[in-house]
């Protein structure tokens, strides 16, 4: 299994250029099998789950190349099934986002249970409840989950999510697009990702109004054409590298940012004392100039402070003298990484869904272990401060999230190897 090999660096400088988001591909690469047509899909990150998803595509029966670096073009026309391959859905829970998009097309679609995830048991219920308004019979059996729409199809109706829901709000949204009549989203989670994937089906021809609101409205068309689209930047790997030059006290530039998407982030760190500026060329973070000083955090649905944050901010929080507490609302067992913060010499407790941490202490180097993929990245964040060096494996966490995380890191200064056992 392969593994990075981290080592003490000094104060992270230079310049980072923000990859497309993760979080924002996935869905838009399932919004292709809406149409008989192209899509093209522009600042592609090179990662793992981007590379599952192609797979799923293709077994479907769709065609994907890469005219130029970054760019997929999609082409779903010869779309042969409605299941989707066991081996390769279980990869990935954001597979799942097939579904939505299958039974809109195809009015029917058969996919596996996504897996458990370490950071908690993560349902599925809000999308199948979304699934079920629309008209759709839905079947659980052998951890498989189908829905057939019935024979007029889907038709638009109001669906309250109990919990502001990324996923199931993705789903729903790619589910209502064609059906007849108009659909309601309420309580609908109001992520950047989720405005991406709506302007990219509004340029393929979908009534797609409010998304970015807690209220989101879908007028129902005939059919989707193609279209050209840029994923935004993702702000959680903005976020990952604002800690980054934060933890190690360096000054790092930003590029390609909204910074509208990272708003809490750069509150809480300005709270700590980390300068943070935005300017033309971007994002300035200056965590040299100031004592740092402790602060809370409490996850929350966007526009909250990111749950994806919450492992990373927690790392720099142990370098940062006095007590901080950090509260999980989103995920039932983020805490993951608190163990192995805590093999490296930080003082952390839980108690139910709060940390406390007492900051200040010097970490060293240890053998740790990537629970999940921001914990995968908060450890390695330890590493950089932590003295000798910091092993850690399963780092195909990181691997499945992060673009070219480890030549990122070098270029800023850091010393980060990755060896195969
Ligand atoms: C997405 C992000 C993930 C991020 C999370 C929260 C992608 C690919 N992943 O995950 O990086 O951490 O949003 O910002 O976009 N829930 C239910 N029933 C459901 C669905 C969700 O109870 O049907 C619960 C979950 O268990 C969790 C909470 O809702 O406690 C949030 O989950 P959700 O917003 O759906 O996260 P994902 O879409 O899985």
């Amino acid at each position: 299994m392969a593994k990075f090999l981290v080592q003490k660096c000094d104060p992270l400088h230079g310049e980072i250029h923000i990859s497309g988001a993760k979080n924002a591909i996935l869905p838009l690469m399932a919004a292709a099998i809406l149409t008989e047509d192209h899509c093209v899909i522009s600042d592609v990150p090179e990662l793992k789950d981007v590379t599952v998803m192609e797979k799923i595509l293709e077994s479907l029966g769709g065609k994907i190349h890469t005219p130029e670096e970054s760019i997929l073009d999609i082409d779903m026309s010869g779309l042969k099934t409605n299941v989707a391959d066991y081996e390769l859905v279980r990869k990935m829970r954001a597979s799942f986002f097939i579904m939505g998009p299958l039974l809109g097309r195809t009015g029917r679609a058969k996919v596996h249970m996504p897996g458990g995830c370490t950071i908690g048991a993560r349902p599925i219920d809000l999308h199948l409840k979304g699934f079920k308004a629309l008209g759709a019979e839905v079947i659980v059996k052998d951890y498989y989950v189908e829905a057939i729409a019935p024979p007029e199809g889907l038709t638009g109706a109001a669906v309250y999510l109990d919990f502001p829901s990324v996923g199931a709000t993705e789903n729903i949204m790619m589910a209502a697009v064609c059906a007849t009549g108009t659909t309601y989203i309420i309580n609908a989670a109001e992520e950047p990702e989720i405005v991406d994937l709506a302007n990219f089906l509004n340029k393929m021809g979908a009534r797609v109004k409010g998304a970015g609101t807690d209220n989101i409205k879908i007028e129902g068309v005939e059919s989707l054409h193609g279209a050209e689209h840029t994923v935004i930047p993702d702000r959680i790997e903005t976020g990952t590298f604002m800690l980054a030059a934060a933890i190690t006290r360096g000054q790092v530039l930003i590029t390609n940012v909204v910074p509208d998407h990272i708003k809490p982030i750069t509150a809480k760190l300005r709270e700590c004392g980390v300068i943070v500026e935005v300017s033309d060329e971007g994002l300035y973070v200056i965590a040299d100039q100031n004592e740092l000083t402790a602060t809370n955090i409490k996850t929350l649905p966007y526009p909250g402070f990111p749950t994806d944050i919450q492992s990373p901010f927690m790392a720099f929080l142990t370098t940062v003298e006095g007590a901080s507490t950090v509260i999980e609302t989103v995920f039932e067992n983020r805490f993951m990484h608190v163990a192995e913060l805590n093999r490296m010499g930080a003082n952390i407790r839980i108690d139910g869904n709060k940390a406390m941490i007492q900051g200040g202490k010097k970490l060293e180097g240890a053998q740790v272990i990537a629970t999940d993929l921001r914990a995968g990245a908060a450890l390695a964040l330890a590493g950089l401060v932590a003295d000798g060096t910091t092993e850690i494996s399963e780092i195909y966490h990181i691997e499945r999230g992060y673009d070219n995380f480890i030549s990122k890191f070098k270029s800023l200064g850091a010393n980060i190897l990755r060896i195969d056992d």
